[in-house]
């Protein structure tokens, strides 16, 4: 695998000093990151173990849209529009559960096979003559990847694995796909764009003075690398560490000393990222997942969960319950400098950032947007009602320059 170098990402006109502030607060912005960004891109919903049985579902949304996904009779796990096909009703009332053999509408009940295949129309005869192949619940794009379920709402970039290839090795010791549930997903809103949340979690440079405790676990063993397939990786170590803070020093120590992963990985907290935001953490004794989405203008939301194997020795459970502790004590000082840094920004006096070689993760995040929204470029905002404009007349010259 290989690593850019930081002076590669920062070769591009600008990326040192951020996106301008308006960038953070607009919300024609959001509507289009919504469409072009998390409607275009893989994200993450669930694990296989989610779902064990057949009809067992959980639904997911994204902006204006809405998916549900099963597991179907044949065992097969599918994605689907979650908008019934008579008047566009949900066809499943909860978030998440188990609807047996079918779906059945609950405004008229219209019912879908797992398969997504209509079922039954309640009287038929009042409708005139269906073509009941065409009103199946319309599917959506469905990959489970090392026992991880994602789907994507349209886009034709590549697969999951062709995106976290260069993960592939690596995760493999991990054996996701024989985990099981570690407690419930956890969500933190926040009433700011979503990229003031995400700006402060791609980047290393702050730990030292920004989670004390983190630091002492991993000290200047911590780094965050891009690769050239555009993934982020960031890793720390804790091996033959001395600890001020108690709770690492009894974590290190819960930990078992038979495990099945390699020697190598024993001692690190490992972090892979993929575009748009999503996060794949691993330890050795879980691993979490988390995600960041805008749900409007001013509104984001963070999603976790955990998952580990089975295992019921008494010291991994400790082990397990400290690594969440420290973690949730470096996501409430997260929220808190997440706070600071959005309040700047809108401060008058505000005028860019000016970022270090290690913050690259900041940069290449940033860069990665600019191609696909090069508004966000511009020093002031479009007039209100020509953001998408504007936007598609840039693509549009950037491509033609890229062709010249
Ligand atoms: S909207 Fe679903 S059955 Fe009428
Ligand atoms: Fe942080």
């Amino acid at each position: 695998m290989k690593y850019v170098t930081a002076q590669d990402i920062f070769r591009r006109d600008g990326s040192r000093r951020g996106l301008p502030a308006w960038t953070y607060d607009n919300s024609e912005l959001t509507r289009l990151e919504i469409e072009q960004v998390f409607l275009r891109n893989w994200l993450f919903v669930a694990h296989v173990v989610d779902l064990p049985r057949s009809g067992d579902y959980q639904c997911f949304s994204m902006g204006d849209e809405r998916a549900v996904i099963v597991r179907g009779s044949d065992g097969e796990i599918r994605a689907f529009y979650n908008n019934c096909r008579h008047r566009a009703s949900r066809v499943v009332p909860e978030e998440k559960g188990h609807c047996g053999k079918a779906f059945i509408c609950p405004f008229h009940g219209w019912s879908y096979n797992l398969d997504g295949s209509l079922k039954n129309i309640p009287k038929s005869d009042t409708f005139p003559q269906l073509d009941r192949a065409q009103y199946g619940l319309k599917p959506l794009d469905c990959e489970v990847w090392h026992g991880l379920i994602f789907v994507r709402f349209g886009g034709d970039g590549p697969s999951v694995a062709q995106m976290l290839a260069e993960a592939e090795e690596e995760i493999g010791f991990y054996r996701i796909e024989d985990m099981q549930r570690l407690g419930d997903s956890y969500d933190f809103r926040f009433e700011l764009d979503w990229k003031a949340v995400v700006d402060v979690d791609n980047e290393g440079y702050h730990v030292p003075i920004g989670h004390p405790e983190l630091f002492d676990l991993m000290g200047s063993t911590y780094t965050d690398q891009r690769t050239e397939g555009g993934l982020s990786r960031s890793q720390g170590s804790f091996r033959d560490r001395k600890f001020r803070f108690e709770r690492n020093r009894e974590y290190v120590e819960s930990l078992p000393d038979d495990s099945y992963l390699p020697e190598s990985h024993r001692h690190l907290w490992i972090y892979w990222g993929m575009f748009p935001t999503f996060v794949l953490t691993l330890f050795p004794d879980q691993i979490e997942i988390y995600q960041f989405f805008p749900t409007g203008p001013q509104q984001s939301i963070m999603q976790g969960v955990c998952y580990a194997l089975a295992d019921d020795r008494p010291q991994m459970h400790r082990a397990r319950e400290l690594n969440q502790a420290i973690n949730m004590g470096v996501g409430n000082e997260d929220i808190q400098l997440i706070a600071w840094v959005a309040e700047g920004m809108r401060s008058s006096t505000y005028d860019g950032l000016m970022l270090s070689d290690l913050e690259l993760g900041v940069a290449s995040f940033h860069n990665a947007l600019r191609d696909v929204l090069p508004v966000l470029d511009l020093a002031q905002s479009p007039e209100p009602g020509t953001l998408e404009q504007v936007n598609a007349n840039l693509l549009a010259q950037n491509k033609v320059a890229a062709a010249g």
